[in-house]
């Protein structure tokens, strides 16, 4: 099988697409596949990118970097079409339309935000009619976008952070939000709906902030979400399948400064990531239920991570984020919740590839 690697993307996540893309395109090669790199721009372009540029680079996020500038300068301009073979697409150079570089069978986009994430890029792989890597357009767009991915968690009584939310028409001043926020429990986290990363976030503890955190939030998205802080741990666990989906191991991430900033998450010279998490067996079990349940909730298929917030001195716990394509270099908390498991970095890749035919 060919299978076509998406990567990089406009997204504020670029570069940790790039590194995750660099992860699966190995495992995919080891796996026996053939890998096709597309790189996508920041402008949105389509690259095809040369196997030594993937292969010259170890995992992370320099190595991300260099593809990164390579994939602007090099590579060269393809297109993506439908195949005359049902169920497949082809590549072919834009410039000299017509020249066909090869047929993929599948697509795994390994794109990370908006774009990648969110149902866009699914959306025109449907058009293709090409079989694709991970959840479909609408649980992508539903786990991308916060507001949504909160009412049908709410509505499959899988208990979510309290919240309110408003969009840039309907609050205009500081005085319509701080009435809105009256309920929530300090700090509060402030976000714009779709994004990902913790990109355009802020932690507000004083409510002269809110005003400027809001503002910040609106340059990412006209869709605003506040949550209540929970002040607690940051667990995370890996959901992979289709029909009959399996939960992983538990992870924790352990944060600095009140929580797990885009510098921490790819920055931080220290590993943050506990495996398997240490909590009562009830509290693991809960959550793996519950992952398995907001997964069916958005309509899940292939893989999520979902992360949790859990406050050890009052119980409570919520679902926080649905990532439906959750960062994927070696060292993420994706592969490492399932190696926790006993299922390896390759056999995750080569599940996925076969859910995506079935
Ligand atoms: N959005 C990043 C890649 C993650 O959730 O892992
Ligand atoms: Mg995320």
């Amino acid at each position: 099988q060919v299978i076509g690697v998406l990567f990089g993307g406009p997204s504020a996540e670029h570069e940790v697409s790039c590194a995750s893309a660099l992860g699966v395109a190995r495992a995919l090669v080891g796996g026996g596949y053939q890998v096709v790199a597309l790189g996508v721009t920041r402008q949105g372009r389509l690259r095809l990118v040369p196997e030594e540029t993937l292969s010259a680079h170890i995992d992370g996020t320099a190595a991300a970097r260099a593809i990164d500038d390579r994939l602007s300068v090099t590579g060269s301009a393809v297109e993506l079409r439908a195949g005359e073979r049902p169920g497949t697409a082809l590549v072919t150079g834009a410039e000299s339309p017509g020249e066909v570089h090869v047929v993929l069978d599948v697509v795994f986009p390994v794109l990370h935000g908006p774009y990648g994430e969110d149902g866009v890029v699914q959306g025109l792989l449907e058009s293709l009619g090409v079989p694709y890597v991970g959840c479909g357009i609408l649980a992508s767009a539903v786990g991308m976008d916060k507001v949504a991915m909160k009412r049908a968690l709410r509505a499959e009584g899988v208990p979510i952070t309290p919240h309110v939310w408003f969009d840039e028409h309907t609050y205009r001043t500081t005085e319509d939000v701080e009435k809105l926020v009256v309920g929530l429990r300090r700090p509060l986290f402030v976000k714009p709906a779709r994004m990902g990363s913790s990109i355009g976030i802020s932690r507000v503890t004083e409510d002269d902030d809110l005003a400027a955190a809001v503002e910040e939030a609106l340059r990412h998205d006209n869709l605003v979400v506040v949550e209540q802080g929970v002040t607690g741990r940051e667990l995370e666990c890996g959901v992979l399948g289709g029909t009959r989906p399996e939960a992983s191991t538990v992870g924790e991430v352990r944060v600095t400064g009140g929580w797990f900033d885009y510098q921490q998450k790819y920055f931080g010279d220290a590993d943050p990531m506990v495996v398997p998490a240490v909590l009562p067996d009830e509290v693991t079990e809960r959550i793996r239920d519950l992952s398995l349940r907001a997964f069916a909730a958005i309509g899940g298929w292939g893989l999520a991570r979902v992360d949790f917030l859990y406050d050890e001195t009052t119980g409570e716990l919520y679902v926080n984020e649905l990532n439906t394509m959750p960062g994927f270099t070696a060292h993420s908390m994706y592969p490492k919740v399932w190696a926790a498991a006993g299922v390896g970095y390759q056999e995750i890749v080569d599940r996925l590839v076969a859910l995506a035919v079935e």
